[in-house]
């Protein structure tokens, strides 16, 4: 199967998790996006009440698009699941996110929620986190002294660009940084480092977040608890 057809396949499976009355954390990027169809469809035909919390502008614009109900993460006083994607996945669930640029909403969203659901395509789960490059998310006052940290730190760090050369710029206005680490041998030791520094908001590696994983394979759908 294409990579498009597992992301497509994992996103209509994780509907299976959502019911009735449920308020669901709605995460952002392409294997996202055939979730968010999914649950439309099923909010129809099911006749469900849903409630969704986006994590992106992108999201939301999708999910308004197929009359999904939305509020905000500080208009509800839970969220039961959120849904979201990511960028890889090691064998004991700790994960990259914000491919996207969307890593401080989906952390934010997903710190707040019950349970939480990764969707992806095998070619997500890795051994060892670190050959995808970490964003760091990175108010723009400061961030080029960030960059030069970062690099004598030998985190080979690059500003995100858009296809015309201009540095990428997140919902809340920030720049991200990436880290081309290669491995990433001790995550939370990463992870402290990052958010230690100023100017830093917020960064990739997401540990413990995470009750399920829903892997694409050639031969269906795998889920992981
Ligand atoms: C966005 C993310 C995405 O969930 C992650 O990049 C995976 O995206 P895709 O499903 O398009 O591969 O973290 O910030």
């Amino acid at each position: 199967m294409k990579q498009e057809e597992l992301k497509k396949l994992v996103g209509e499976k994780a509907v299976d998790w959502v019911h009735n009355d449920m308020i669901v954390g709605l995460g952002t990027g392409s294997t996202v996006k055939y979730m968010v169809t999914a649950l439309a469809q099923k909010i129809k035909t099911e006749h469900l009440e849903i409630t969704g919390v986006v994590t992106s502008a992108r999201t939301a614009e999708q999910a308004r698009s197929l009359g999904i109900r939305l509020k905000s993460v500080d208009e509800v006083d839970h969220i039961d699941l959120t849904i979201d994607g990511a960028d890889e996945v090691s064998a004991d669930y700790q994960g990259i996110k914000g491919g996207g640029a969307a890593l401080l909403f989906e952390k934010i969203v997903a710190t707040n929620s019950r349970k939480n659901i990764w969707i992806v395509d095998q070619s997500k789960l890795v051994k060892q986190l670190g050959a995808f490059p970490l964003p760091v998310e990175v108010i723009p006052y400061g961030s080029q002294q960030l960059l030069t940290r970062f690099a004598a730190k030998g985190f080979h760090p690059s500003f995100r660009l858009t296809s015309d050369g201009q540095k990428v710029k997140t919902d809340s206005d920030n720049f991200i940084i990436d880290l081309h680490l290669g491995e990433i041998t001790a995550p939370a030791e990463m992870a402290t480092y990052l958010k230690q520094q100023v100017g830093v908001v917020e960064q990739g590696l997401f540990l413990d977040t995470v009750n399920t994983v829903i892997a694409g394979f050639d031969d269906g759908p795998r889920v992981f608890e």
